[in-house]
């Protein structure tokens, strides 16, 4: 197991270029997200192999369904035994209990942790499904209700780690895509924060994909940003 606070976002079209990229990388600096696009090429079998070269792996596949739909995926997912999954907050309590139950069940448990507000939606997104209060207040009251309902933590904007911190308590795990080094290309990510930044204002876990990916050397550039860490 490693001590980084770094997931890198494997964000490939196919699963040999996933396997070669993990190969570029040392398990011991970080853990890997795989994603829909990673999953549908590579199925289980991606997953199982990146395990198998000791690597822990964030399944980001964000289950939003009826509770007992989404519970039988997450016992599925926790099979596979991986280190991290995820579903949508917006599923409500029931769903997130579900699943967290399901979690319970396992000999191996992975960490449960839900999506409160996908930091590409604005207000005006917000307006149109029907929220009409700010995005950072909706954020903070499905932080809330994930840890209610047992989720182990929450994929939010680094922007809004301290307020969730403050109320959800230091053991509440923060996961926060949208980091960016000092000088690096901000890409599409819009409301973006420093991997020092972002562990100052209360991340776990920082979610990186192209910084590192695109790098000409992508394990320099992972150290590099684990150095500006200790
Ligand atoms: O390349 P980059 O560092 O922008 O990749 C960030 C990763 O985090 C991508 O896999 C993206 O899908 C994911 N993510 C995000 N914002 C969220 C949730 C997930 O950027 N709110």
């Amino acid at each position: 197991m490693t001590h980084s606070p770094i997931i890198v976002a494997l964000d490939f079209p196919t699963a040999s270029e996933v396997l070669e990229f993990a190969q570029t990388i040392d398990p011991k600096t970080c853990r890997l997200k795989i994603g829909f696009e990673s999953f549908l090429t590579g199925g289980p079998a991606l997953v199982e192999q990146l395990q198998k070269q000791g690597f822990e792996i964030f399944l980001d596949l964000k289950f939003h369904d009826i509770p007992n739909t989404t519970a039988s995926a997450c016992r599925v997912a926790a099979q596979l035994g991986v280190w991290m999954i995820n579903v949508h907050a917006s599923g409500g309590q029931q769903m997130i209990e579900a699943a967290s139950s399901a979690m319970a069940e396992q000999r191996q448990r992975p960490l449960l942790i839900a999506v409160t507000v996908l930091t590409s939606m604005s207000q005006s997104d917000l307006n149109q499904i029907g929220i009409n209060h700010s995005p950072e207040r909706q954020v903070l009251s499905l932080a809330k209700l994930a840890q209610l309902s047992g989720a182990d933590g929450v994929v939010c904007s680094a922007q809004e780690a301290s307020t969730i911190r403050k109320a959800c308590g230091q053991d509440f795990t923060l996961v926060t895509p949208g980091i960016r080094p000092a000088g690096s290309a901000t890409n599409d990510q819009r409301r973006i924060m420093t991997p020092q930044d972002a562990i100052a204002a209360g991340s776990d876990y920082l979610v990186i994909g192209r910084p590192i990916t695109q790098a000409d050397d992508p394990n320099k550039a992972l150290n590099e940003i684990l150095i500006t860490l200790s």
